[in-house]
């Protein structure tokens, strides 16, 4: 399974012009790669100028960073799925913490995660926990998230199903704040035994897990490497194309 490396571009960056010159910084270290795909998560408002210098790749992908439930109608400033898709998008992150913040339910999550499968967008769903408790609370917390997110997704339509894991408190800091490579990978041992429980073994492992929260150059490969993650999802670094480039290489390169 190729590496996943995610850009959150997040609301940035300012400009058409400004979102085509990082795009044009990463495209050809990533189009380089053999082992590693991007995908690229801009702001939609870019999304038409970006596909044009995207082109056709199979190594390199447009992605959204929101979706809405339905798939089109009356609900004034929302984007549906089949947009995304027939936009030249082929990922799309649902249930960002920063969304969560804004009031962004589970339920909420759960129904846009199942249309955005049903739509055939490879769709990642962010979970993470608020805070680290001596007395374990977050695992349960973790565990409620995961379930009631993909309440309504049955097992058929895991195909496309993508988590990643971004605990709140190591977002947005410094490579050396992240997360720690060996509590990553228990993390994700847990959070595959909470999917077991949902679909089953052979199923719930064959969904990849990211890992998102202050990734950078100097941790990106060894949070691969030690992390047990399939891939990463980038916020801040993700927008100077050498850093993001770096980030690209040391994982390809392990
Ligand atoms: P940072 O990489 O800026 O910590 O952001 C992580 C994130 O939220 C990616 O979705």
């Amino acid at each position: 399974m190729k590496k996943i490396i995610i850009a959150n571009w997040k609301m940035n960056p300012f400009s058409a012009k400004e979102a085509e010159y990082i795009l044009n910084g990463v495209k050809k270290t990533a189009a380089k790669l053999k082992k590693t795909q991007t995908v690229i998560c801009p702001p939609f408002i870019y999304f038409n100028n970006l596909r044009k210098i995207i082109g056709k790749s199979t190594i390199l992908f447009l992605g959204a960073q929101n979706s809405f439930w339905e798939i089109e109608g009356a609900f004034t400033g929302e984007v549906s799925p089949e947009m995304i898709k027939n936009s030249g998008g082929s990922y799309v992150i649902l249930g960002h913490s920063e969304r969560r913040a804004l009031g962004e339910s589970d339920e909420m999550v759960s129904k846009k995660t199942l249309v955005c499968l049903k739509t055939g967008l490879k769709t990642v769903v962010c979970i993470g926990e608020k805070v680290r408790d001596e007395q374990g609370d977050y695992l349960a917390f973790l565990k409620n998230e995961i379930r009631n997110s993909l309440n309504k997704v049955q097992k058929r339509f895991l195909r496309n199903l993508i988590i990643a894991y971004e605990p709140i408190w190591a977002i947005g800091k410094k490579d050396a704040e992240a997360m720690l490579p060996a509590d990553i990978h228990e993390t994700v041992i847990y959070i595959k035994k909470v999917l077991s429980e949902i679909y089953g073994q052979e199923s719930a492992l064959a969904v990849p897990i990211l890992y998102g929260g202050s990734v950078g150059g100097k941790n990106a490969g060894e949070i691969i490497k030690d992390g047990g993650v399939n891939g990463l999802l980038v916020g801040h670094q993700s927008l100077k194309p050498e850093n993001f480039n770096e980030i690209l290489r040391s994982v390809e390169n392990i």
